[in-house]
């Protein structure tokens, strides 16, 4: 039997720590969906279009499991529409904790059947987040060995605009 993971996330935009998730991912699932979601609590920078452009660039080397996918509604709903065995979350310091296992029972409550995996990213990545990469390029900061070459190039074009 095949086993597909969800790895969800708002990926605004896509970092080299989510890359290491879905590299890791790979090891233990047949096939990952990485899956742009809505996250209320973040006002986004790029559409959801140009995350999902950005995304496939830089899974194109990975693996022909790899597939990029975007929703409107609710995480365990796509999952089950997908026929996920489980939800694929990076985790990195302990300050993501607590969201992550709210999210998690959360997800467990609307649907028992999906069950929620995380990974530690690599020790590299562990300070690096799209909201830090954003904050860091605004002000002149070099990002080029923390994101995809696509990244880097499409951050300034945006802010350039
Ligand atoms: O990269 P993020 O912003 O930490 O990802 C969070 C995300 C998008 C996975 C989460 O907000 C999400 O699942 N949004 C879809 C709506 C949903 O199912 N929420 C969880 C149950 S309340």
């Amino acid at each position: 039997m095949e086993r597909t993971a969800i790895y969800p996330g708002s990926f605004d935009p896509v970092t080299n720590g989510h890359l290491d998730i879905i590299k890791r991912g790979l090891k233990l699932f047949d096939k990952i969906i990485v899956t742009i979601l809505c996250n209320p609590s973040k006002t986004s920078f790029f559409t959801v279009e140009e995350r999902i452009e950005m995304l496939k660039v830089s899974v194109k080397g990975f693996s022909k499991n790899v597939e990029v996918d975007s929703y409107g509604g609710l995480l365990v709903d796509y999952a089950a529409q997908r026929g996920a065995a489980a939800i694929l979350r990076g985790m990195r310091a302990v300050s993501d904790f607590e969201f992550e296992f709210q999210m998690a029972l959360m997800n467990r409550k609307l649907n028992r059947e999906v069950q929620t995996v995380f990974l530690m990213t690599g020790l590299r990545w562990i300070f690096t987040s799209s909201s830090i990469i954003k904050e860091a390029v605004r002000f002149g900061g070099d990002i080029s060995d923390m994101v995809p070459p696509i990244v880097n190039r499409k951050i300034k074009e945006k802010l350039n605009k």
